[in-house]
């Protein structure tokens, strides 16, 4: 029998992911020994081999093919924008992603000027200025700490997740606009989901029923 190789986005995405995997009777000790430096792990008996990822890059390892499914953010799928089929939404770690800034950056939001927008999302911030607020807007990458920047000068806001809301709060910045909600997704290599589509049907199933 043919591996299924599942990459999952190493972390609490993953962990959870395996509790509910294993409510369908698919477990893999070895991976929660919490000191274990491994990156794969083998079910030998199911056929099944799981390996973590960096979130942002388990939609390549999918379609390119290495792993057949893989289990990520939402927000990484659109920021990543590769081809590959989404078939299940895991209704984990929910949030939104959202313009956020000051109060005062609202005028400015709305009054169509051209603005400076921080973040970690470029391709989301782009197509969501572009296409839906069909603004014109300078779109700064960051690697984290986003709400630094209406803070310290560098933009006027930023595109970012908010779950709580707590970080923004405690930094003076507010959701000015929701872009989408987000929750973890299972996505499936193109070509697996039709050679293996009964093993990955049953999977998709087997999961549904346990969410
Ligand atoms: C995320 C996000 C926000 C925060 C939102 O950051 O970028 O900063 O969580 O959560 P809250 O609404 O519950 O406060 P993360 O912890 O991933 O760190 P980083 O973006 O700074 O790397």
């Amino acid at each position: 029998m043919r591996y299924i190789t599942i990459a999952l986005a190493k972390g609490r995405l993953a962990n959870q992911t395996m509790e509910i995997l294993e409510k369908i009777g698919i477990s893999c000790p070895e991976m929660m020994d919490k000191s274990t430096r491994k990156l794969i792990f083998t079910n030998e008996e199911l056929g099944l081999k799981f390996f973590l990822a960096k979130a942002s890059d388990v939609p390549t390892y999918v379609e390119y093919g290495a792993a057949d499914i893989g289990i990520v953010g939402k927000d990484t799928i659109e920021e990543e924008g590769r081809k590959l089929y989404e078939v299940l939404d895991l209704h984990l770690g929910k949030c939104r992603m959202c313009v956020a800034g000051p109060a005062s950056a609202r005028l400015a939001l709305e009054s169509g000027s051209q603005i400076r927008v921080a973040t970690k999302y470029p391709a989301i911030a782009k197509d969501y200025f572009n296409n839906v607020r069909h603004q014109t807007v300078e779109i700064i990458k960051l690697n984290g700490s986003v709400e630094l920047a209406p803070i310290v000068g560098l933009s006027e806001v930023i595109v970012d997740i908010v779950e709580t809301g707590s970080t923004l709060r405690e930094n003076g910045l507010e959701v000015l606009e929701e872009i989408c909600p987000l929750s973890a997704r299972m996505v499936v290599n193109r070509v697996s989901m039709k050679m293996e589509q009964e093993r990955i049907g049953k999977l998709i199933e087997d999961m549904s029923r346990v969410i």
